[in-house]
């Protein structure tokens, strides 16, 4: 190992630059106009996967964007790691609040900002390193590797499940790789163990066939707006509880053992809130805000918009309101179910005043896995050799739904390794990963799949 730690200690720099490239590609997957940078942004991938030694390198079609997939097979013997990234990023609006343009990488303060640094390109490059590092320096690799890039995870993987199905036995492999979420704290690695489930959905409103005078028909003809405001007070109360009727019904009890390690974390509610210009917490009583996101499920809305909202004043009563709604889930939370529950409640509590439109957009199941298994341990000592401290265990809010696929198609566990901080700025405005992470990141992959060479089965 050492001398393939030592490889990419001299290349610190180079990986930098090369970084750089795939964060110049601007692949967003939600906005039909960069359908083109999105291709490229594969092939740029399969291009790099060429370069570092991976073999049989191609990408596979879907319904949507392609799938990159290339694989190294040569450790007879050794398990197999089958590695998800995605190479797709976020919208960058709104642009006027990056310091620097999100398609051309900088480094600042030892973190480079661009759309897509920490989730997930920084991270998944942080992989394609670690390979080329056992590859150049020994030709070969500890571990048998399938490398899976996705293109469509921003906006909801809605053909990766297809994908992974009809491709089960290409896929078959001993345990996941996922570095896709954000450590700890800075300073304070970790091993992810559960990830929120998601379901979400637009409302449209319509009131009139057109925008109306709020003088001559105000108080006469209901405002889709008003309406849509009062609809949305009853689906949380002020307690921060979901209130669709059966919403909680199979939600996994937080365990104790959970609840005191939670306890013992380095969270700080101050930093916290001043990290992120919160005023006061918000959340569902009885929770710590640790439960709250990453055991609890919530129902939150995500956009809003009706009437006029340019500068100064408009009297009008606006034809129609519509609002983006999702919620979290947790296990054992089924998605259709809540889906379900969510549609038939919003139907109940909308009067006849308006016509309702409801429309189902992405989700996924909640996962949660135990941490006693072989490959956690591993990913666990390779991280301590990396960083320099072993990692603490956590679960998250954010969703990646392939997780709960790989387990229920593939009967595959999965690590989430992620090395991004909590302040990253994922989704957000000046969206950075800090260097020494990414660099760190790269030591402790090449070291897990040694680690993870070294497991037995039995
Ligand atoms: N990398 C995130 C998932 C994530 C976020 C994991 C925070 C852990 C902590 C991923 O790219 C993402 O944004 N997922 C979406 C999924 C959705 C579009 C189905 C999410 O969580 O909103
Ligand atoms: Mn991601
Ligand atoms: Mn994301």
């Amino acid at each position: 190992m050492d001398k393939i730690i030592d490889f990419i200690n001299v290349n610190r720099e180079k990986y930098v630059d090369e970084l750089k490239t795939l964060l110049a590609i601007p692949s967003i997957s939600a906005l039909p106009e960069h359908v083109s940078d999105v291709k490229r942004c594969a092939e740029w991938c399969a291009d790099e996967m060429r370069r570092i030694g991976l073999q049989n390198v191609r990408l596979i079609p879907t319904p949507g964007n392609p799938v990159v997939y290339g694989d190294w097979l040569g450790a007879q013997g050794a398990p197999t790691i089958l590695f998800y990234g995605h190479y797709d990023v976020q919208p960058v609006d709104p642009l006027n609040l990056w310091h620097s343009p999100p398609f051309e990488a900088t480094v600042r303060d030892g973190e480079i900002y661009a759309r897509g640094a920490a989730d997930d390109k920084g991270q998944v490059f942080m992989h394609m390193k670690a390979v080329q590092a056992h590859l150049t320096q020994q030709g070969r690799l500890p571990v048998n590797m399938k490398f899976i890039l996705e293109g469509e995870e921003e906006v909801g993987s809605a053909n990766l499940d297809d994908f992974i199905r009809a491709h089960k036995t290409e896929l078959k492999s001993d345990v996941a790789v996922i570095s896709d979420s954000p450590m700890f704290e800075r300073g304070v690695p970790s091993i992810c163990y559960g990830l929120r489930g998601l379901v979400y959905f637009q409302i449209d409103l319509r009131g009139s066939s057109t925008d109306l005078h709020s003088g001559s028909f105000g108080g006469a003809v209901a405002n889709p707006a008003f309406v849509l405001a009062q609809m949305i007070a009853q689906l949380k109360d002020r307690g921060g509880r979901v209130r669709i009727p059966g919403f909680y019904d199979d939600v996994r009890a937080i365990e104790e053992v959970e609840r005191e390690a939670w306890a013992r974390l380095p969270f700080n509610e101050k930093k916290y809130r001043k990290d992120f210009g919160i005023p006061k917490v918000f959340g569902e009583t009885g929770y710590s805000t640790l439960e709250r996101t990453w055991a609890r499920p919530t129902l939150e809305i995500n956009g809003l918009l009706s009437g006029f909202t340019g500068e100064g004043a408009k009297t009008v009563l606006p034809a129609v309101a519509m609002a983006k709604i999702s919620m979290r889930l947790v296990p054992n939370q089924d998605p259709v179910k809540i889906a379900d529950l969510f549609e038939a409640y919003v139907r109940e509590i909308a009067p006849k005043t308006v016509q309702l439109k409801i429309t189902r957009m992405q989700g996924g199941k909640a996962w949660m896995t135990s941490f006693d298994n072989r490959f956690v341990q591993a990913a666990s000592r390779a991280i301590e050799k990396g960083f320099g401290r072993a990692p603490v265990f956590t679960r998250e809010g954010g969703s990646i739904p392939v997780v709960s696929t790989f387990q229920d198609e593939l009967g595959v566990p999965s690590v989430l390794f992620g090395v991004g901080l909590p302040d990253e700025n994922a989704h957000a405005p000046n969206e950075k990963l800090d260097l020494s992470n990414f660099h760190n990141g790269i030591i402790a992959s090449a070291i897990l799949y040694d680690e993870m060479a070294r497991t037995t089965s039995t």
